[in-house]
C-alpha cells in the first residue's frame, strides 16, 4: 500500500507508539484486501464495548492503547456497553459492572464519545451520501451503506479503533463504485406490514446468500429499513439496494440471479427462530428503537413489562412522560450484550430476528419471536 510521509512517520513510531500501533493495524488490514492507499475518515463507530462481549484480553488491550496518550482524530461513537450506564441493576454481578466502567473509561481517554447506541445515525453521528467513513456495527454499516448512501466496510473492533485514531481507513471493498452494485435480486411478494417482516426477510436472504441483494417490491420505513439492515447484517450482508427508493447506482440488473422470497419464506422464518411461546421478559429495541418506535409502543398502553432499548438521549427526551411502569426504557446497552444469563432470564420475546437469532445462540435463550402487538397481549 502506498503512504504518505506523514504516514510513513506513523508507521515507524515518530508520531508515539498509538499512532504508530493503529498505523500497523490498518497497513495490514489494507495489504490483505490490495488497498492502494489510506483515506481520511471523520466518522467512526467502534463496536467492541460490551464486557460480555470483549472481556478481559478486550479490557487490556484498550488499556494499553489509552496508555499511550493516543486521542480519536475522527468522531468515534460507540455501539452498546452491558450495561445502562446510569441505572445500576442489582441483577448485574458487581466485577462485570466494575469491568464495563473500565472498559467506557479506557474509550474515553482515548477520545470516544458513550453514545452507547447501535444507530448512530438517529444519535449525533449521521454521515451524508457520498462520505467514507469506518463502522464496526454490523446493522449500521448496512444501513449506511444503502440507506444513507455513505461508504463503510464492515470493521471490526480493533480496526473501528484504529480508524478513530488516525481519522484514516484503508480503500478496498465498499468504498468502491464497482463493488457496490447489486449482485443478485429478491422479488418480494411476502406481505411485509411490520418491522418483524423486515427483519425475517433480512434475516432469510443474509442466511441464504451473500453478496449485495437489490429488492423489488418493498416501501420500508425507517423502522424497516432498521430492520431489514439487521436481519441482513445478522448473516454477511453489508449493503442493500430497494428498487426506486436507496440511492446507490444499481448499474445493469439484467440477468442476475433471483431469490424469491413469498408468504412460504416467511412462514418459514417464523417457525425457525420461535422456540417459545410465553417468555419472561419481552425486549424490543434491536437495533435501538427510535422516538417513534418507543411512541407507538407507549401507545398499545402495554399491560405487561417491556424493555424498551434506546440511545441516551431518547430516553432522556421521554422518560418523564411515560407514565405506564410497564414501559422500562434502557439505554447504553441491549438485550444481546447484557449479562441477562447472569442476571437469571433463560427466555426472552422480540420482533428482531437478529436478537432472536444472538440469544438463541450465544446465550441459549428460548425465543418468542413475534409483532410487538402480540407479543404484549397477556
Ligand atoms: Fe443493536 Fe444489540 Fe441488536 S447492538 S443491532 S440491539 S444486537
Amino acid at each position: 500500500m502506498e503512504l504518505s510521509k506523514e504516514e510513513e512517520r506513523m508507521l515507524h513510531g515518530e508520531e508515539g507508539e498509538g499512532l504508530q500501533k493503529a498505523m500497523e493495524v490498518l497497513v495490514s488490514i489494507g495489504d490483505i484486501n490490495d488497498a492502494k492507499r489510506l483515506i481520511d475518515v471523520k466518522s467512526v463507530q467502534i463496536s467492541g464495548v460490551s464486557y460480555k462481549t470483549i472481556g478481559d484480553a478486550g479490557l487490556e488491550y484498550l488499556k494499553d492503547i489509552a496508555r499511550t496518550g493516543a486521542k480519536a482524530k475522527a468522531l468515534a461513537t460507540l455501539n452498546p456497553a452491558g450495561i445502562d450506564l446510569e441505572q445500576d441493576d442489582k441483577r448485574v454481578p458487581e466485577g462485570f459492572l466494575k469491568k464495563q466502567r473500565e472498559i467506557i473509561s479506557a474509550y474515553e481517554r482515548l477520545g470516544a464519545t458513550a453514545s452507547c447506541t447501535c444507530t448512530p445515525y438517529l444519535a449525533g453521528n449521521k454521515p451524508s451520501k457520498g462520505e467514507h467513513i469506518a463502522w464496526a456495527e454490523s446493522s449500521a454499516v448496512a444501513y449506511a451503506n444503502s440507506v444513507i448512501g455513505a461508504r463503510t466496510n464492515r470493521e471490526s473492533a480493533i480496526t473501528a479503533l484504529a480508524s478513530a485514531i488516525l481519522g484514516k481507513t484503508a480503500l478496498y471493498g465498499l468504498h468502491l463504485d464497482e463493488n457496490r452494485l447489486p449482485t443478485f435480486t429478491v422479488p418480494v411478494t411476502a406481505r411485509l406490514e411490520s418491522p418483524l417482516d423486515y427483519s425475517a426477510l433480512g434475516y432469510y436472504v443474509g442466511k441464504n446468500l451473500q453478496g449485495i441483494p437489490l429488492f423489488k417490491g418493498i416501501r420500508p420505513g425507517l423502522g424497516g429499513f432498521k430492520a431489514l439492515s439487521a436481519g441482513l447484517a445478522t448473516g454477511k450482508v453489508s449493503m442493500f439496494h430497494v428498487m426506486g427508493v436507496t440511492p446507490n447506482d444499481l448499474g445493469d440488473t439484467t440477468e442476475m440471479e433471483a431469490l424469491e422470497y413469498t408468504e412460504a419464506e416467511a412462514t418459514g422464518v417464523m417457525e425457525e427462530l420461535n422456540t417459545c411461546e410465553d417468555p419472561e421478559i419481552i425486549c424490543i429495541g434491536c437495533p435501538h428503537c427510535s422516538i417513534q418506535e418507543i411512541e407507538e409502543v407507549v401507545l398499545l398502553n402495554p399491560k405487561r413489562e417491556v424493555w424498551l432499548y434506546t440511545a441516551r438521549q431518547n430516553k432522556t427526551a421521554l422518560e418523564d412522560r411515560i407514565k405506564n411502569p410497564n414501559i422500562k426504557i434502557i439505554s447504553d446497552t441491549c438485550m444481546v450484550v447484557q449479562p441477562l444469563e447472569e442476571m437469571g432470564i433463560k427466555s426472552l420475546g422480540t420482533n428482531s430476528a437478529k436478537c432472536a437469532y444472538y440469544t438463541r445462540n450465544l446465550s441459549g435463550f428460548d425465543v418468542k419471536f413475534d409483532t410487538v402487538e402480540n407479543l404484549l397481549k397477556k
